[in-house]
């Protein structure tokens, strides 16, 4: 299985099998309880290049990498970057990629990390040595290493992933976390409910994605629907940036609000995740509850993503 993983591009996770994510999440479980070797990426640098803002995703990946004994190498945000100067993500990945040994992109259009994906390759062709890319997250497309974490947590508060009832609830229609969550959890056996007012429910093209391979879904539109039965609610923040037109995004604003109160009829087994950042979606008078999980999943990150740095780089 290890071998699959060498030199890999990370860009979407319809690209991976089930066993190929169970493997990464048993890789991230042995370096939690087990430990791992610190000198394992001794040499290699890592470039992390985020064209949108992030906390988790990036400082989680310098984090793993670190504690690898790998070196980074990043940008956040592209003030202060040639790209002000109109430099093309071409040319940035084409001369990053003589410094380093992965990139991680996040970028704010959708495809942007199977196209600098495609241009280390060619790379490589021309006698360079491959430089795989991870997406970060591209604009709403997907965050595939968010959802590896996703089912990481589920899977360490509910010690399983098939057979459970879970909740997504928010920006459908925009989450990128959303979508590669919902391609995941289509390799496993459990039903999804979509929680969303109609303008920003699952696309069509992630329903029909699902019909397919027979998942059994449901669509809400109030969390009160299914509070009751859940193991997993998966809240997501409505992204004010992603609207094209702030009207649209003035008719949804804080149309989700998880409390407190809210829990009295939910299972006492069942967990709260968010992807975060967090606005106004869930109180933090919610944060005390035990079921609240979401700030222990951001520390998933950081196993996970060593999991997958080590299974990238580790064996050259
Ligand atoms: N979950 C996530 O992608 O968070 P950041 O935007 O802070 O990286």
């Amino acid at each position: 299985m290890k071998e699959r993983f060498v030199k890999r591009d990370i860009i979407s996770i319809k690209d991976f099998t089930r066993e190929e994510l169970d493997f990464i999440i048993k890789t991230a479980e042995k370096i939690e309880k087990e430990g791992y070797n610190r000198n394992l990426l001794n040499g290699k640098c890592i470039g992390l290049l985020f064209y949108e803002p992030s906390t988790r995703t990036r400082l989680s990946f310098d984090t793993a990498a670190q504690l690898l004994g790998a070196t980074t190498i990043w940008f956040a945000g592209i003030e202060g970057t040639s790209v002000m100067k109109g430099e093309t993500l071409k040319d940035t990945i084409e001369t990053v990629a003589n410094y380093v040994d992965l990139i991680v992109l996040r970028h704010p259009y959708d495809g942007a990390a199977r196209w600098a994906a495609d241009i280390t390759t060619n790379r490589m062709k021309r006698g360079h040595k491959k430089v795989p890319v991870v997406n970060g997250g591209d604009g709403k497309n997907e965050h595939p290493t968010q959802a590896m974490l996703d089912l990481y947590s589920i899977k360490k508060t509910q010690n399983r992933i098939d057979d459970l009832d879970i909740a997504i609830v928010g920006d459908l229609k925009y989450g990128r976390t959303v979508h590669s969550l919902a391609y995941a959890l289509a390799l496993y056996n459990c039903k999804i409910r979509f929680v969303a007012p109609e303008i920003l429910q699952i696309p069509e093209y992630i329903e029909a994605y699902l019909k397919r391979r027979n998942v059994k879904f449901l669509k809400h539109s109030k969390i009160e629907e299914v509070i009751s039965d859940v193991d997993i609610i998966y809240m997501t923040r409505i992204q004010k940036e992603r609207f094209p037109d702030e009207n649209e995004y003035n008719k949804v604003r804080g149309i989700f609000k998880l409390n407190r109160n809210m829990l009295s009829k939910a299972k006492t087994t069942m967990r709260i995740l968010h992807p975060l950042p967090r606005v106004d979606e869930i109180s933090v008078d919610v944060d005390e509850d035990i079921r609240a999980y979401y700030f222990e999943q951001a520390g998933n990150g950081v196993p996970v993503r060593m999991a997958l740095l080590s299974l990238i780089l580790g064996d050259e």
